[in-house]
Formats: structure tokens, sequence, C-alpha cells
């Protein structure tokens, strides 16, 4: 083994005449979390469906487990365990049929499949709804069935797209909960997300696909320094007040529906004061000030084309 878990170059994919993936290289460690990020459309889940060998790819020198998925596609399957963007639950029949019917698949003798069912069930706090038909299970509970299916067969490696879309807070948490422990059993995670706090939080590892090919790679703290994204923002309520605060803060960029200005800032004190002297000369006030350091938006903004657009108040998930 080569310590890597997935290893792809030059991975290439179109549709007719549409360039999906134009040369994307990516490697990931075992044992380790990697998250694909990417704008909608970027090509996350085609990406995935290649390297869990659902379609195959135009070209490309990929490698899963440490076989190669031309020529071993097989040995690559019985490697991984893949949750996709949708669901792979079925609706009109209860959870813990679905976990056996996963079970039947893998090839599993009756009373081992039940075994591991049961344990799954277990592990992802679904003993009370396992009887009742899956359709009526809640998002949080379909996605923990999803994953839970997708353990059936001890995968190494676990592809996960979006698994926490449609979530909310504390769902997200117990998905968040639920990858850690599949890190520390040694699993290794490939998972694609919309939020970038998701990424911060779990990845070892981040690329931010855009335009067929990866824009940015690295750690969330070294994707965060190359882009220069701390600023403070003030809020106004009062349009005669923004004009003034705009003359007087000359570098600042306003937004004049919200009437509110970003302030390039590194966020120290001196710098704060150093705005606050300038509001004061000018004889202003805003009704609301906040500062803000570089976070994973401003990275995933300044690749995918966005710089220009302001910051907004992150949800808070955390
Ligand atoms: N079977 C297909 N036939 C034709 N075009 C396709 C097919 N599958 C995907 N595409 C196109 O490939 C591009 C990438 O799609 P993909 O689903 O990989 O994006 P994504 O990054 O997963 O997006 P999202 O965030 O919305 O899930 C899109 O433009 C999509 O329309
Ligand atoms: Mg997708």
């Amino acid at each position: 083994m080569t310590g890597l878990a997935i290893a792809a170059h030059g991975l290439r994919k179109s549709y007719g005449d549409r360039t999906v993936l134009d040369g994307v290289d990516l490697t990931v460690p075992e044992g380790t979390v990697f998250s694909l990020l990417g704008p909608n459309g970027a090509g996350k889940t085609t990406v995935v469906k290649i390297l869990s060998t659902l379609i195959t790819a135009d070209a490309g020198d990929l490698r899963v487990g440490g076989h190669d998925l031309t020529t071993d596609p097989r040995a690559v399957r019985a490697a991984i365990g893949v949750t996709g963007q949708f669901s792979a639950v079925d609706g009109l029949i209860t959870g813990e049929e679905n976990m056996l019917l996963m079970a039947d698949l893998h090839h599993l003798p009756k009373r081992e499949g039940r075994r591991v069912a049961a344990e799954l069930l277990e592990r992802f706090d679904l003993v009370e709804a396992a009887k009742k038909p899956a359709s009526t299970y809640s998002g949080g509970m379909k996605r923990r069935l999803d994953i839970a299916m997708t353990l059936v067969g001890d995968p190494r490696i676990i592809f996960l797209d979006e698994p926490t879309t449609g979530l909310d807070p504390r769902s997200r948490h117990n998905m968040w909960q639920i990858i850690r422990g599949l890190v520390a059993d040694g699993v290794t995670v490939f998972l694609t997300t919309q939020y970038l706090e998701e990424a911060d939080e779990l990845a070892h590892r981040i690329a931010v696909l855009h335009d067929g090919t990866i824009a940015a790679e690295g750690t969330a703290e070294e994707l965060k320094r190359i882009v220069p994204g701390g600023h403070v923002r003030l809020r106004f309520t009062d349009p005669a007040g923004y004009r003034s605060a705009a003359s007087a803060l000359r570098e600042a960029t306003g937004d004049d529906e919200s009437l509110t200005l970003r302030v390039p800032s590194d966020g120290s004190q001196r710098e704060l004061r150093a705005v606050l002297d300038r509001l004061d000369s000018a004889g202003v006030e805003a009704d609301e000030l906040t500062v803000h350091t570089p976070d994973l938006d401003d990275v995933f903004f300044a690749l995918t084309g966005g710089a220009a657009v302001p910051a907004q108040p992150k949800e808070a998930v955390r």
C-alpha cells in the first residue's frame, strides 16, 4: 500500500461537449477526511460517482484503496461504501428491512446479517424506529439510516455526497459526530459539501473544485491564508450617515442597498481604533460594527469568482 486511500491524476469527464472535469488531481491519505467543495454543478457528484465506480472517467490515472479503477473496479467496490447525494433508503420497507437488504447484497450469512444490522441500528440511534416504514423517518433519521446501510460491508473508505444538506443544525452536528467516529476507527472519508464550516470542522484537507479543476487545495488554515478577507463591517440605518462614513473611509467598499461598509482590516485594536477615530472626526456613528476574520467563505468566493459579494452574517450552526 502507498498510504493513500485515493489517488487521482488527470481525471477527465465530459458529457457531450460539456467538459465537467478537466484534469483533476487529488490524493487522500488513509484515515483522513478529505472534503471537496464547489458551487452547484461544479462536478462534485461526478467525482464521487467516478471514484466509486458508478460511472467511468474519460481519462485519468485513478486508484482507490490501492486498486486501479480501470483494471480492477471489483476490488475497489469491495473496499468502499457510498452514501449518495440522494437517499438510497427504500421508504416502503422498515429501517431494519433496509439494513437486512444491504446485508444480503453483501452476501452476509443470515445470522451475521441480523447481528450487523442490529449493531448499526443501535449505533445510529435507530432502534426505536427500526420496525417503522422508512418513509415515516425525518430527514436526519433517513440520513443516519443511509450511512448505517453504507457501513454494512465494513468499508475502509467511504464517500459521503453532501451528507448534511437539508439537515437542521442539531442533526448536522450529530452527523459530524458520526463522521468523527468513523475516522477514529481508521476509516477514510471523502466528503462533498456546500457548507464551508463543515469542511472547516471535519476535513484534514480541503479542495475547491471550480471550472473543471482544483482551484485550491490545503488545510483550512492554509486556504484561509491565501485570501485577505479580514475586514470591519459597519452598518448604518441613516443613508446620510452612511454616505458621510463612506467618504471618510475611502478604502471601504459599500453596499448602498443595505447601507453597509466593508473596511479592510487585520482585526487588530490599532486598526479598529483608526477606523473609529475617522468616524468620530466625520461625526458619524455606525449602528452596528462587526469584525470579520478571513474564513473559508472568503476563500470560496475568491476562488469561485464571487469576491465582490459582501459577506453576509453566518448562519449560527457551530
Ligand atoms: N448524466 C449526465 N448527463 C449530462 N450532464 C450531466 C450528467 N450528470 C451531470 N451532468 C452535468 O455535469 C455537471 C456537474 O454535475 P454534478 O452533479 O457533478 O455537480 P455537483 O458539483 O455535484 O452539483 P451539486 O452541488 O448541485 O450537487 C453539471 O453541469 C451537470 O448538469
Ligand atoms: Mg452533487
